[in-house]
């Protein structure tokens, strides 16, 4: 019995070394496998003509999502809120707003999503609540209250600042302390060091893990506040550098917490908004007890154009990153890649998504890339509707500035930009919704939509649509390591390689340039007798 049982147990043993020696330090995860595709809420599909998007509506497109591929959505903040900040400004975890449906939509929107092998994620805000909060209410209501320490009260404020400008305290008139804010006046941040505050959100997480969802994603999740709030930042050339408000010491153990309640049901996903674009910060919340990946804003937020830089923060998160990283261009803060780094052409923007579903990361799509949308600017501070760029109007008119400079100035900051509402045709409200919408539309709808990007065999659309296939069928881009990664004269090129398979991508935004295939291969997307400017060229070589 005993020899029987030790056999077993070497054999498993055995089993097991084999299974990790074919596959070593890559455990099969779902989310390696799978393209997201970020819905900002109020903006993808309205189906009741209010103007805002909602589940219904997004419902009704899960079929358009399935054809071009996707496996994971994103969506954006949708619980109870006075959309302040459109959502990140939660007043209540356990309800879905009313503007986007009701629980019984968003189960049904959950299990058509499931049915056809769409995963779900989950925007999570813990940092802060909406000062409409009940626990906020509370909290405001008296010192003594079982409240009071579910957020930051302080007699007298330090100099932190606020993200979106100005001081980061607020004074409240009934017991004459300041509240902390990251974020807008209207956005308490909640006290982590406050083990109650932890425990209602861990009931929080398991209430939504219950509902089905595949994952989070976590808000600025280094910016919990959980120590060093007795000191001030320091500033350096007249700007504040945030040596204390985001990055303290416990906020390893509070996500750390938040892993372990989500890892109660196996397999979810968790993706982690760092604020910060330095590798050295992000890759420190990255590892088994913490997330699982982290926005690259090193890559993701690239300020403009240069193939040069998008390659030397591949190569860095190479050789840096603990795990994978994450591959985008665009998010609801920031400006569309077309305009940021396309400059209008289809093609370089085709290139550019390439790279991201190509090279080695988790790709997210934001919302009408695959169609080539562009920025709306604000013609008027009327026409804002961003707190941030809101705040920075404000601010800018107290210091002085001229109502035009103002506006400038608050544009530069406004992230309407990118929020405008997806465009599926040319008729009235785009096909977006039978009623106008809640920010305003871009003009160029009437040529750049769903509609005719499906109509043309040409478009960026069916470019899209074709990568995507390809990162879905091929594991060495799902999996592979770098077999080499190079650059010269505006040209990427590097393979992949995963057990057998190996994949080699180009993407050209040198000259145009004649590329020889190795006999046997099979090209997957491209022609090798030119790949032209912002062309690109994908093989696969066959063993
Ligand atoms: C990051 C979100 O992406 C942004 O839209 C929001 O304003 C802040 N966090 C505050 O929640």
């Amino acid at each position: 019995m005993n020899r029987i049982l030790h056999f077993g147990l070497v054999f498993l043993i055995f089993t097991s070394l084999g299974a990790q020696e074919k596959h070593p330090g890559k455990p099969k995860m779902w989310w390696k496998e799978t393209v997201f595709y970020q819905i900002y809420m109020p903006s993808y599909a309205d189906s009741n003509a209010d103007g805002y998007g909602d589940f219904n509506g997004i419902t009704s497109k899960l079929d358009y999502l399935h054809s071009l591929g996707v496996k994971g959505i994103w969506l954006t903040p949708f619980l109870k809120s006075p959309k302040v900040d459109n959502g990140y400004d939660v007043a209540d975890y356990y309800q879905i707003d009313p503007v986007y449906g009701t629980r019984l939509d968003f189960d049904r929107f959950l299990k058509e999503a499931h049915n056809r092998g769409i995963k779900v994620i989950m925007d999570m805000v813990l940092n802060h609540t909406s000062t409409d909060s009940e626990w906020f209410r509370q909290s405001r209501q008296s010192k003594d209250n079982p409240y009071r320490d579910y957020y930051i009260w302080k007699d007298k404020p330090n100099n932190w600042e606020s993200f979106f400008g100005g001081t980061a305290w607020e004074k409240d008139a009934a017991s004459g302390q300041y509240y902390y804010h990251k974020f807008d006046t209207r956005m308490a941040d909640l006290n982590w060091s406050n083990p109650k505050v932890v425990a209602e959100i861990q009931d929080v997480l398991r209430f939504w893990l219950q509902a089905g969802v595949d994952g989070f994603r976590l808000d600025v999740i280094n910016f919990l506040t959980t120590d060093g709030i007795l000191s001030d930042n320091p500033i350096n050339k007249g700007k504040q550098d945030h040596a204390f408000d985001i990055d303290q010491p416990g906020v390893t153990s509070a996500i750390k917490i938040i892993r372990k309640t989500v890892d109660a049901v196996p397999g979810r996903f968790l993706v982690g908004e760092v604020g910060s674009d330095k590798i050295e910060i992000l890759k420190r919340y990255q590892s088994a007890e913490l997330l699982d990946v982290v926005f690259n804003f090193n890559f993701g937020s690239i300020a403009e154009f240069s193939p040069e830089r998008i390659f030397s923060e591949i190569k860095r998160m190479d050789a840096e990153m603990p795990g994978y990283p994450t591959l985008f261009f665009g998010s609801h803060d920031m400006s569309r890649l077309m305009d940021r780094l396309a400059d209008g052409n289809p093609e370089r923007a085709l290139a550019l998504a390439a790279i991201t579903l190509t090279a080695k990361g988790v790709p997210f799509v934001y919302f009408g890339e695959e169609i080539g949308m562009r920025n709306i600017t604000a013609a008027s501070v009327s026409e804002m509707i961003d707190v941030q760029g809101r705040t920075q109007y404000k601010l800018a008119i107290e210091s002085g500035k001229t109502p035009d400079e103002a506006l400038r100035i608050a544009n530069s900051h406004n992230r309407d930009k990118s929020r405008s509402p997806m465009q599926w045709n040319a008729s009235g409200f785009a096909g977006f919704s039978a009623a106008k919408s809640w920010i305003k539309m871009h003009p160029d709808y009437r040529n750049v939509n769903v509609e005719t990007s499906l109509s043309d065999k040409e478009s960026i659309w069916h470019g899209y649509q074709k990568l995507i296939a390809i990162r879905n069928a091929e594991k060495a881009l799902q999996y592979g390591d770098y077999k080499h990664l190079d650059y010269r004269d505006g040209m990427l090129s590097f393979e992949r390689e995963f057990e057998s398979d190996q994949i080699v991508v180009t993407i050209n935004f040198g000259k145009p340039i004649k590329l020889a295939v190795p006999q046997k291969c099979r090209v997957l997307f491209g022609d090798p007798s030119v790949v032209p400017t912002n062309g690109l060229l994908i093989y696969k070589r066959l063993n």
